[in-house]
């Protein structure tokens, strides 16, 4: 198939277009590079510098390529940003899909995989969490994702499309051999923090708030491999049916404290990592666990990958290119 990956110079997106290409479609990435990676896209890929909220020449590359479907991973997702611009949230994360979506039809492209996130469940009070579950988000983040969501309902009622919504859990890990790997600014997720400490470019790492009603009163997530979370979208695009939304969680179904997450960390990297105990930060809910059941079910999909592996080859990634990408 012809597949535009929007955003496919970005952590995520990287690993997508190199595992869709390896699956023996033809990608073009479109990225504006507001906050990628040039280097990191395939060089067996197609990219095109642009913003994807530009519906006239979004519609015109994807009748020129001949896109058939569209993975949408261009947004802005740093959680407190948004909380303090909103406008540029709703703006780029939500207008700009929008207008994604009316290229498309335009151009007369069916299939879309949509990245969403377990921010659009806010604080659900039991676990795992099941696509079942309500959506409260509780930032103009998750709301911003969970009103494309809402969209996308409405579009593939109204016009022959298919769309399937992915939410991610905490997305982690790199290449086994260190090539590829997550790198923004600012860093703002746990792995990577606490290997940034681990490798003495942090002083320590800040464990928000220790009095949580879990195990050890640190935060437990759900981490999941990039890797796996790519190949969760290769199914995806195949599963895009017209006249329906389908709406997946991802996430490896384990859930792993902060001190549990450095605890593994010191282990792979074989030494101790500094830490210092911070207040809680405002929105942090104590638990999130994924149910991922619905999409094994459904697609056949199951993570291979847990957090002993996620850290390794983070840390592969870390020795080798401690200051990120070049560009
Ligand atoms: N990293 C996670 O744990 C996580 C969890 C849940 C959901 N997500 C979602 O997954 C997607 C990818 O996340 P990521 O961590 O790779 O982020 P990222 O910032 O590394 O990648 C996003 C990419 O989108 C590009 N971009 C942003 N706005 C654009 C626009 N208007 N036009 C063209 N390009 C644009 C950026 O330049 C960047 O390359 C996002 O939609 C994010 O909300 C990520």
């Amino acid at each position: 198939m012809n597949i535009c990956v929007t955003g496919g110079a970005g952590y995520i997106g990287s690993f997508i277009v190199r595992q869709l290409v390896d699956a023996g479609h033809r990608v073009v990435v479109v990225d504006n590079l507001c906050k990628g990676h040039a280097s990191a896209v395939d060089a067996r890929a197609q990219f095109v510098l642009a913003d994807c909220g530009d519906r006239t020449a979004m519609a015109d590359l994807f009748r020129r390529q001949g896109v058939q479907a569209v993975v949408h991973m261009a947004a802005f997702s740093l959680v407190g940003e948004s909380v303090t611009e909103p406008g540029n949230y709703y703006r780029n994360n939500f207008v700009a899909s929008l207008s994604l979506i009316e290229a498309m039809l335009s151009a007369g492209v069916k299939r879309l995989v949509f990245s969403s996130t377990a921010a659009t469940y806010g604080e659900p009070a039991d676990q795992p969490i099941t696509e079942e579950f309500a959506t409260e988000p509780i930032n103009p983040y998750g709301r911003a994702k969970l009103m494309v969501e809402q969209a996308l309902a409405d579009f593939v009622q109204a016009f022959e499309i298919g769309a399937v919504s992915l939410r991610y859990f905490n997305v982690a890990g790199a290449l086994p051999d260190g090539s590829l790997g997550e790198d923004h600014d600012p860093e703002t997720h746990l792995i990577p923090l606490v290997l940034a400490a681990a490798a003495g470019r942090r002083d320590r790492i800040s464990i928000f708030g220790d009095d949580y009603p879990t195990p050890d009163g640190t935060c437990v997530r759900d981490y999941i491999h990039v890797l796996d979370l790519a190949d969760a979208h290769v199914r995806a695009i195949d599963a895009a049916q017209p006249g329906a939304l389908k709406v997946y969680n991802l996430g490896n179904g384990d859930g792993f404290s902060v001190r549990q997450v450095i605890e593994a960390a010191q282990g792979v990297v074989g030494r101790t990592i500094p830490t210092a105990v911070a207040p809680r930060r405002a929105g942090d809910p104590p638990v999130l666990v994924a149910s991922s059941a619905k999409i094994a079910r459904e697609l056949g999909w199951e993570p291979r990958r847990g957090l002993e592996q996620i850290l390794a080859d983070a840390w592969a990634w870390h020795r080798s290119h401690p200051d990120g990408y070049a560009d």
